[in-house]
C-alpha cells in the first residue's frame, strides 16, 4: 500500500493507522506530548493552530476520544467544528464524499474522523485535497492510532522512562478480536520493542492468527498474567459481534474479568489500563478499575496531550524547541 501518511519530505501528513511508523517517529510524538503535558497551573492556551480549522466527524459514539480532540485543538487556538452525525445531511443520503468535499470548501485544515467502517479514515485521506489532514479516531476494528500512542505515553511515563520496552511485558486481556485499540496497542508496542507481548482469551476472541503479530495467546487468565509489568483490558465489543462468541457475561468475567485475586499474578507495581468505556463487572471488577493499581483516568488525561501533539505535528505546528527542552523521557 501507498505511504499515505508521510508528505515527500518524510513529515506526517495524515495519521491513519501505528503501522507505518517508525519508532522514533512515535517517541518524537510522546516527546512533543510530555511537552504539551499542564503541570499544575491551570491549562493555557497555545498559539500552534491560530487560524486553522478543525473539524471532528463522528459516525459512532465516543465520550474520551471525541472529547479530548475537540479540546486539545481549542488549547491550541484551533477554531474547531463538530459536525453533528446525526442531524447532517448524511441521514439523507448524502455520500461520504460529498460530506468531505462539501466542509473542504469550508477551509477545513483537519479532519477527525470516527467510523464503523474498517478502512473509512484511509478512504478519506486519499479523496482529501493536498493540504487537509485526516486523523483516524477509530475505524471499525482496523485501528485507533491516537488510543495507542496515548497508551504508550501511559506506558513510558510509568514503566519505561528510558524508552526500554525490551524489559516489559504487557498482557493484552479480552475481545481483541473486535478490537482496534488492541491492533494499534500491538503494533506500537512491537515497533517499541516490547520484551514480551501476551493476548489472554477465548479463542473465539482471541484467534491463533494473532500470532503472526509476534505475541502469545493464552486461554488462561493465570497464566497470561503471571509476572506481567502491563494489564490492558479490553472492552467486549459486542455491537461488533455477529453470533456466538461468549456462552454468557457472567461466564465470562468468571473466567477472564480482572479482579483483586487474579491481578496478584502479575507482578507487584503492575500497572492497569483500559481504553474505556468499561463495563465493570464483565472484563474488568470495580477493586480494580478504581485501584491502586489502575491508571485508567491517567490514559484519558494523557490523551489530551498526545492529541494535541499529533494536532501540531499533522498541520505542521510542532511545539517550539524551548517547551521541549527537558521534556525527554
Ligand atoms: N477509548 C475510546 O475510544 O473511548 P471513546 O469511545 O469514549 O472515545
Amino acid at each position: 500500500m501507498r505511504d499515505l501518511q508521510h508528505r515527500a519530505d518524510g513529515s506526517l501528513k495524515h495519521l491513519i493507522s501505528i503501522e507505518g511508523l517508525k519508532r522514533d517517529e512515535i517517541l518524537r510524538l510522546l516527546d512533543q506530548a510530555r511537552a504539551l503535558m499542564p503541570g499544575s497551573e491551570p491549562p493555557r492556551k497555545l498559539p500552534l493552530l491560530r487560524g486553522r480549522t478543525v473539524a471532528t466527524l463522528f459516525f459512532e459514539h465516543s465520550t474520551r476520544t471525541r472529547s479530548t480532540f475537540e479540546l486539545a485543538a481549542t488549547r491550541l487556538s484551533a477554531d474547531v467544528l463538530h459536525l453533528d452525525v446525526k442531524t447532517s445531511s448524511t441521514s439523507k443520503g448524502e455520500t461520504l464524499l460529498d460530506t468531505l468535499a462539501t466542509l473542504q470548501a469550508m477551509h477545513i485544515d483537519l479532519f477527525v474522523i470516527r467510523h464503523p467502517v474498517s478502512g473509512a479514515a484511509h478512504f478519506f485521506a486519499q479523496h482529501a485535497a493536498p493540504g487537509v489532514s485526516i486523523l483516524n479516531a477509530g475505524d471499525g476494528r482496523y485501528g485507533h492510532p491516537t488510543q495507542a500512542l496515548l497508551d504508550m505515553y501511559t506506558i513510558q511515563s510509568r514503566k519505561a522512562p528510558d524508552n526500554d520496552f525490551s524489559r516489559l511485558t504487557v498482557a493484552i486481556v479480552g475481545d481483541v478480536q473486535h478490537s482496534r485499540v488492541a491492533r494499534s496497542a500491538i503494533y506500537a508496542l512491537n515497533t517499541l520493542g516490547v520484551g514480551e507481548l501476551r493476548l489472554i482469551g477465548p479463542k473465539t476472541l482471541v484467534p491463533e492468527a494473532f500470532e503472526d503479530l509476534g505475541a502469545r495467546i493464552s486461554g488462561s487468565l493465570d497464566e497470561g498474567l503471571a509476572d506481567a509489568d502491563v494489564v490492558i483490558c479490553l472492552r467486549l465489543q459486542r455491537e461488533r459481534m455477529k453470533g456466538a462468541f461468549l456462552p454468557s457475561e457472567r461466564e465470562y468475567f468468571r473466567r477472564y474479568g480482572v479482579t483483586a485475586a487474579r491481578l496478584k499474578k502479575a507482578k507487584p507495581d503492575a500497572i492497569v489500563m483500559h481504553p474505556g468505556p468499561m463495563n465493570r463487572g464483565v472484563e474488568i471488577d470495580s477493586a480494580v478499575a478504581d485501584g491502586p493499581q489502575s491508571v485508567i483516568l491517567d490514559q484519558v488525561r494523557n490523551g489530551l496531550a498526545v492529541r494535541m501533539a499529533v494536532m501540531a505535528t499533522v498541520l505542521g505546528s510542532p511545539v517550539p524547541r524551548p517547551n521541549l527542552e527537558g521534556a525527554g523521557a
